[in-house]
């Protein structure tokens, strides 16, 4: 990718019509709840015209976009099954021009309460697939693991997989997210928060002080897999497993069931070239913490109330809109040429170009 020369054809294109509908702004929501709170605000109308694409969620079968079209809004379905085969089908499109368009995936999460806490909102720049290993259940694996789950290719947990399938670990551009986050850190106290979430997370006053505090926009890194996980030895295996299979560069933070998917949708979609893959916003907002406080157990916690639920879903809204305002109101001079990474973004295999700063060395093919 040539980055002076794109950005120079960029500014020389006046702005070509097409028939094709070209969003500047794409949201990503999973399900209803964080889709509804994009709906009746003050600063747009995103359900001003829904557009039917083949290939989504029987759930969720068209897109919901603003009259001009500048904002869309896909609901992917949970799970990182529905996310990779809808953001396909979207990428794919024939109605869409997604060549410009920045994708902001906008969901709740689980959260590492030794690094932030209920209704802060998170961005990250690495996501990490934690489910791509083996496992034994945990009463059949030898005395000596302190896990049953191992990387793939390898004997033991803490050796790094020496099988690859290639959605291990993304990364997104880090001055994109840089931007992202000056733009939604001015919602800081605007943040809902409410007496219930303030005494959950003060039951986890022993894991430090980023857990007490009130919410707020943070940057950390996401984990994805398919399983709803909690307690305190599979956190701690998953804090790992984020180290291990990034090479140190990801932090655990926030845990949820679709990123990885959908980035590797987006990443075939750039090289397809249909889409940017150094336009995408990872932003996940806490929803609960993924294990228990000191004196609860793990089920108790799965199966407890989640009073940062409603928080959480608020605050996708309250700090998000920030940055899809930012976007738009900033597309001429920054946004629409895009932002130069500094960074390595892509995935293992280094199928983009470039050297990635995780992983086994570069195994992709050569770009064009
Ligand atoms: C789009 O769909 C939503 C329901 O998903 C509906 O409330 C809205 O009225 C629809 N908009 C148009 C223009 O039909
Ligand atoms: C998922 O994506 C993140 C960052 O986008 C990356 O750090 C992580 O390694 C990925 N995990 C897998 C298993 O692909
Ligand atoms: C959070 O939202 C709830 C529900 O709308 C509301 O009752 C509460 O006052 C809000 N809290 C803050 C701090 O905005
Ligand atoms: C996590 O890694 C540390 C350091 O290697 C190790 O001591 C610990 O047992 C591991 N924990 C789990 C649950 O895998
Ligand atoms: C756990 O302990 C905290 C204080 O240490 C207390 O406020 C809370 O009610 C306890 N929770 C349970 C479920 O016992
Ligand atoms: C990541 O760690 C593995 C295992 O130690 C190593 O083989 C690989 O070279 C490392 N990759 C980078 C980019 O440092």
């Amino acid at each position: 990718m040539n980055w002076a020369l794109t950005s120079l054809l960029c500014s020389l294109v006046l702005g070509v019509s097409s028939n094709k509908l070209a969003p500047k702004v794409m949201l990503i929501n999973m399900f209803i709840d964080e889709a509804e709170v994009w709906y009746d605000i003050p600063e747009f109308n995103v359900l001003a015209q829904n557009i039917t694409i083949p290939g989504l969620s029987p759930l969720f079968p068209q897109i919901h976009c603003t009259k001009e079209g500048d904002i869309c809004q896909i609901i992917t379905g949970e799970g990182e099954i529905n996310a990779a085969s809808s953001i396909s089908a979207l990428v794919y499109s024939s109605r869409l021009d997604l060549t410009s368009t920045y994708f902001m995936i906008a969901g709740i999460a689980g959260v590492n309460p030794k690094v932030a806490t209920i209704g802060s909102v998170a961005l990250a720049r690495y996501a990490v697939q934690l489910d791509l290993e083996f496992e034994i259940d945990a009463r059949e694996m030898p005395s000596d693991f302190p896990t049953g789950y191992f990387a793939q290719g390898t004997t033991a947990p803490g050796q790094y997989p020496s099988t690859i399938y290639g959605t291990e670990v993304f990364e997104v551009n880090e001055n994109l997210r840089q931007a992202a986050f000056d733009l939604a850190k001015v919602a800081d106290p605007q943040l809902n928060d409410t007496a219930d979430s303030q005494a959950n997370r003060e039951q986890y006053a022993s894991f430090g002080t980023a857990v007490t505090s009130p919410p707020t926009v943070v940057l950390c890194d996401s984990a994805t897999a398919n399983t709803f996980w909690t307690g305190d030895l599979l956190g701690e295996a998953f804090e790992n497993v984020t180290h291990l299979f990034s090479n140190g560069s990801a932090t655990y933070c926030v845990t949820q069931q679709e990123d990885n998917a959908t980035l590797n949708a987006l990443l075939r979609g750039t090289l397809a070239k249909l889409v940017d893959f150094s336009r995408i916003i990872i932003m996940r907002s806490a929803s609960d913490f993924d294990r228990p406080p000191q004196n609860e157990t793990a089920l108790a916690n799965l199966l407890g109330d989640t009073p940062g639920f409603e928080p959480s879903i608020l605050n996708l809204h309250i700090a998000g809109v920030k940055i899809v305002e930012g976007i738009i109101a900033g597309w001429d001079s920054v946004f629409k040429c895009g932002i130069k990474p500094a960074n390595y973004v892509g995935d293992i295999f280094g199928s983009l170009g470039g050297e990635p700063d995780f992983g086994l060395g570069r195994m992709g093919p050569i770009p064009l």
